[in-house]
């Protein structure tokens, strides 16, 4: 990717006890790009929310269940953060939507979206789905 001074990824086995590895790898190239340990927090809460959907939405009950790709790339003032499943995929559409019913579900996405500078989802049925996010550092983030 152009402008990217860091880029790999982490293929996880898609359970749970996974998700603290993705959130600390992103926690320690942020931390070396002189990220805020506010903005710190929000890209691992971002990470942990993308992760457990990918997770909840892989395998199906099934024995063997694909593992997920956590891919990181670190720019001189941005770190973009991809999630990718091979579940089934949903119709992101669906997410625009406003609902005014009070709900117990469907609280990650806004939340991700809420703590990151640029989401972007794209899934459909049957091909899985790639979750991506972006956080720039600010100026004031500089703590050196
Ligand atoms: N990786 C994914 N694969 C398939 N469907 C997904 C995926 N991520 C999100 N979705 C769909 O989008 C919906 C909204 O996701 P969101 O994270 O906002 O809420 P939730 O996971 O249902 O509930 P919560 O995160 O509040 O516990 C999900 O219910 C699911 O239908
Ligand atoms: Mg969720």
């Amino acid at each position: 990717m152009p402008g990217a001074n860091l880029e790999f990824e982490l293929e996880m086995p898609a359970k749970p006890k996974y998700v603290g590895l993705a959130r600390l790898l992103a926690g320690s190239v942020a931390r070396r790009m002189s990220f805020s340990e506010e903005n710190i927090d929000d890209l691992k809460l971002a990470i942990s929310e993308m992760c457990t959907n990918a997770i909840i939405h892989t395998g199906n009950g099934e024995i063997y269940r694909p593992p997920i790709i956590v891919h990181y790339i670190a720019g001189d003032d941005f770190l973009t953060v991809w999630v990718k499943d091979q579940g089934p995929g949903f119709d992101p559409s669906c997410l625009i939507e406003e609902r005014k019913e009070l709900l117990t579900k469907g609280f990650g996405i806004p939340l991700i979206k809420s703590l990151v500078d640029i989401f972007e989802c794209d899934s459909r049925p049957e091909s899985g789905t790639l979750v991506s996010i972006t956080k720039y550092r600010r100026q004031g983030d500089r703590e050196s």
